[in-house]
């Protein structure tokens, strides 16, 4: 059995829901208070031992690599004048034993034709993908721990779920399942973004999956599908014909950071946990509450 030490993340999105912000930078660098979200996404995978992240970027995105890179000048200027608190915040976005690796994506043309971008770098070996919007507040950054101590013992693919409301399901993957235990079903069948009245159930994939390789012959086969892109859950369809498919409801809060309301509540509720803030920002907020907003 291959250990899990490899993690995707699919950055290639234009972020149209976040214009004009997104316009010169990824919406992945849109900061939860102070920290970007692709670095609340590597720091997740690195929590679940990860040491090899693979970002698929597209045009605009140099400051991705920019970020987990080193920042010559700032650190010189910083330890220059002595502020070596805020120093070590930039010198340690990223442990030293992780590697970054970088793949463009020349037309930003699904989620499944991301992932099979990492291929050449994955090569015959079981991966996480993680999707950076999809921001998950649980306790150690555990997330993607729970889904790789799950794989460790079922050696196959799992994915991501929770219970949304039933007039979103047509936002997500949705699947077919049947209960294993308590938070492990076995997927039977998975679609993309089906109608309110032809999904399956109210369990939606999230952004978190672990992935055996034999998802990269299937990708190269599906065509074209949902929105006219290569979907991820096209190739997992074809996946779980083959192989063990699990789905896991794992414990922790998701927040849908794809879109405004999702981010402003993120936003909110970290604020709320950080140490410099909470006690201010949480005086504001009652303040407001008591005003009637
Ligand atoms: C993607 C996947 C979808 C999944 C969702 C989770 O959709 O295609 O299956 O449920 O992420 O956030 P997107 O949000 O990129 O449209």
């Amino acid at each position: 059995m291959k250990p899990i030490k490899k993690a995707v993340f699919p950055v290639a999105g234009l972020g149209t829901r976040f214009l004009p912000a997104a316009k010169a930078i990824p919406k992945e660098m849109l900061p939860i208070v102070d920290k970007p979200l692709i670095q609340f996404a590597a720091e997740e995978a690195v929590a679940a031992g990860i040491d090899v992240l693979i970002f698929i970027v597209g045009r605009n995105k140099g400051s991705i690599p920019d970020h987990f890179d080193k920042a010559f000048e700032l650190e010189t200027k910083l330890a220059g004048d002595n502020k070596h608190d805020i120093l070590n915040i930039v010198r340690n976005v990223l442990p030293s034993h992780v590697d970054c690796v970088y793949i463009r994506q020349a037309e930003a043309i699904g989620l499944g034709h991301a992932v099979l971008c990492a291929q050449p770098v994955i090569g015959d070996e079981p991966f996480a993908v993680l999707l950076p919007d999809d921001f998950i507040d649980a306790p150690d950054n555990c997330c993607l721990r729970q889904m790789i101590d799950i794989y460790n013992h079922n050696h196959c693919s799992i994915l991501g779920i929770e219970q949304v409301a039933r007039e979103t399901v047509n936002r997500y993957g949705i699947i077919d399942s049947v209960p294993v235990s308590n938070r492990l079903s076995k997927i039977n069948a998975i679609v993309e973004k089906p109608p309110v009245d032809q999904a399956p159930s109210n369990l939606a994939v999230v952004g978190r999956y672990i992935l055996t390789p034999r998802i990269f012959d299937l990708l190269k086969q599906t065509k074209h599908g949902a929105g006219n892109e290569i979907q991820l859950t096209d190739g997992i369809a074809k996946l779980l014909k083959e192989e063990i498919v699990l789905g896991h409801q794992f414990t922790g809060k998701r927040f849908d950071c794809g879109n405004k309301l999702g981010y402003l509540q993120a936003t909110v509720e970290m604020a709320l946990q950080h140490p410099e803030l909470k006690q201010d920002f949480g005086m504001y907020l009652q303040d407001l509450i008591g005003k009637g907003i």
